[in-house]
């Protein structure tokens, strides 16, 4: 498989991320290993796509699976990730939080990777063809380049932090809408968490009659870059892990947009609450979900 565009970004100077600020130009060199590793991982997944009835999956919890699909694309993009650029500093260290292999991992000091090999695996599952490789990059705890390559398609979604957002290469920017009324907005389940599903059937009406539509596609890395290309206005899920949102987020600011938790406090590479648009559609938004939450 080959991604289309893979194109790297322009290497603006990427303010408080260490080695980067000096040498911008490391960003795209970071950037491309991402992606290398994302085809790699993309077409092993497109390979067994072909064979569903060939893979073995269990549940880790209610409606939450894990396949060998899963756990060897992690491998993979672990392996390629594994080795050292030449460019990077000695003293500098790799982490890695993967999903399937190493989920409690800390975002430490040096170079983390925080990685989703198959993000919507209930997808892929039953020949659903929306689904994702996800892998963002932190420096010292800021996040300073995202990939996001939709393994059913081939879209393949990139930032780096200063240097903007981009789809098959070609730049991307959030949405203008601000009328409720012409947004179309994503959102997730809280099917792994019962006890958020009756705050979110307060919101989720909420939502739908103000506006033109609420989708529920079950990837959250694609969400996220459809929010990044203004595919989708806005976007919200009650609970989301560090794997789901480490690459989306930076897409989602680098296009322009913004990202926050419930409280408007800017989004982390962190487990929780996450509310996302185009900054018209964001405030509505957020306002919208925490009147909804208020309600007795
Ligand atoms: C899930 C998907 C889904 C979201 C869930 C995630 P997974 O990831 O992103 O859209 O609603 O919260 O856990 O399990 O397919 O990697
Ligand atoms: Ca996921
Ligand atoms: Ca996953």
């Amino acid at each position: 498989m080959q991604a289309r565009g893979a194109a790297a970004p322009g290497a603006a100077a990427a303010h408080g991320a260490g080695i980067f600020d000096d040498e911008p130009g490391l960003l795209v060199d970071l950037l491309e290993g991402m992606i290398a590793a994302a085809i790699n991982a993309a077409r092993f997944i497109r390979a067994r796509s072909e064979d569903l009835a060939s893979i073995e999956w269990h549940n880790k919890a209610p409606s939450d699976f894990v396949s060998d699909v899963d756990t060897g694309a992690e491998a993979r993009i672990h392996q390629m990730l594994s080795e050292r650029p030449e460019w990077l500093p000695d003293h500098t260290a790799i982490n890695f939080l993967g999903e399937e292999s190493s989920p409690d991992a800390a975002l430490g000091a040096g170079l983390t990777y925080v990685v989703d090999p198959l993000d919507g695996t209930t997808n892929f599952l039953h020949g659903y063809p929306w689904y994702a490789v996800s892998i963002g990059a932190l420096l010292d705890g800021t996040l300073v380049a995202g990939v996001v390559l939709n393994a059913a398609t081939d879209e393949l979604f990139t930032a780096t932090l200063s240097g903007g957002a981009f789809r098959n290469g070609d730049q991307i920017t959030v949405s203008s809408v601000g009328e409720p009324g012409r947004a179309l907005v994503g959102t997730g389940f809280p099917f792994k968490y019962p006890e958020q599903i009756e705050p979110y059937m307060r919101q989720l009406p909420a939502i739908f009659r103000e506006t033109a539509g609420v989708r529920r596609a079950g990837s959250a890395a694609l969400d996220l870059a459809d929010v990044a290309c203004g595919r989708f206005d806005a976007f919200w899920e009650l609970r989301l892990a560090p794997w789901d949102v480490a690459a989306g987020l930076l897409l989602v600011r680098e296009a322009g947009g913004i990202a926050t938790d419930l409280t408007g406090a800017e989004a982390r590479v962190a487990s929780g609450p996450l509310v996302a648009g185009n900054p018209l559609m964001h405030r509505w938004l957020l306002a919208e979900l925490r009147a909804a939450s208020d309600e007795p």
